[in-house]
């Protein structure tokens, strides 16, 4: 079996390196680095990779997304239309994804950014601790990542209310589903909590009139994709106080350009997109089980790129 890699900002060699222990028998090439630039691979492994990449493979059993979300590998225009898409589904994101929306829960509920002001003017006044039972969290998006971290919040003690485009039926999560739901959701969540990736039913829905649904005070995490929100009219309400701060690591454009007023809002912090980097040992060995499932012949379910996931 031969493999292709690329995966653009991440440390190469050490991919390289896992992928050969745990697929042994394959011969496996790091794009740009291939002595015969005719090679061609039966399966590419792939984090942003430049359409040239695509267009040198006339081979393609299939190609594996390094990551949860496929946005920018299905906005390649080079994309080969025949070859099946396969994404990694939870290769040990969701873990990291949980504790950087239970810290963004946290920094609320537990008056951390009250503390610090406090700390800015040498204040000591401690705030009484509201039950957690008062703090809903609404998660939208509850793909594989989603639906782990509703269900971490949930046996934390928050009620959880998660939002999808099709209903689905967690075990104590309240589901909500479709645009009219939604509005009924971000109404009652005091914190609400982005994992939704980019597609066209998904980009820009957390408009400004959306936004102003949420509750006096209430918290904004993002952690999917930024262009699911309407970045100005969440500083807007920022800066009007309706809400009281955002936790943002996902961006419509990133690296979040210099001038963006983002970064200068005291109530937001911003965060370079690492919220759930892909573990290389847990995405490993996943793409080792899915490439032997493939060549067994084994039905795997592709990325549906009209879905956009
Ligand atoms: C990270 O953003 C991912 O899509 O896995």
């Amino acid at each position: 079996m031969k493999i292709l890699f690329y995966a653009r900002g991440e440390e190469g060699q050490q991919w390289l390196d896992a992928l050969r222990q745990t697929l042994p028998h394959a011969e496996i090439c790091q794009w740009g680095s291939m002595a015969d630039q005719q090679w061609q691979a039966d399966y590419a492994l792939v984090w942003n990779a430049p359409s040239a990449l695509f267009e040198s493979q006339q081979r393609l059993k299939g190609i594996v997304n390094l990551g949860a979300g496929v946005d920018k590998l299905l906005a390649n225009p080079a994309l080969p239309n025949a070859v099946p898409v396969y994404k990694l589904r939870d290769a040990g994101m969701a873990s990291w994804m949980t504790d950087y929306v239970r810290y963004g829960v946290s920094h609320v509920a537990r008056d951390m950014d009250r503390y610090r002001t406090q700390q800015a003017a040498s204040c000591w006044q401690p705030f009484a601790i509201e039950p957690k039972a008062d703090w809903s969290i609404g998660i939208l998006g509850l793909g594989a990542i989603g639906s782990e971290v509703a269900q971490a919040l949930r046996s934390d003690g928050y009620p959880v209310l998660g939002w999808s485009r099709n209903q689905k039926d967690i075990p104590d999560i309240e589901s909500y589903a479709g645009e009219v739901e939604l509005d009924t959701l971000l109404a009652k969540c005091r914190v609400l909590v982005n994992i939704l990736p980019a597609t066209s039913n998904t980009r820009g829905l957390l408009n400004a009139q959306r936004l102003q649904q949420l509750p006096q005070g209430a918290m904004v995490i993002s952690c999917g994709r930024g262009e699911v929100i309407d970045e100005p009219a969440l500083l807007e309400l920022c800066v009007s106080g309706h809400l009281r701060g955002a936790l943002l690591d996902v961006f419509a454009e990133e690296p979040l350009p210099v001038n963006n007023p983002l970064w200068n809002h005291p109530s937001v912090i911003v965060t370079p997109h690492i919220s759930a980097p892909t573990p290389i040992e847990g995405a490993t060995r996943q793409i080792g089980e899915l490439l032997q499932q493939l060549e067994e012949g084994v039905v795997i379910e592709t990325v549906d790129r009209l879905r956009g996931y």
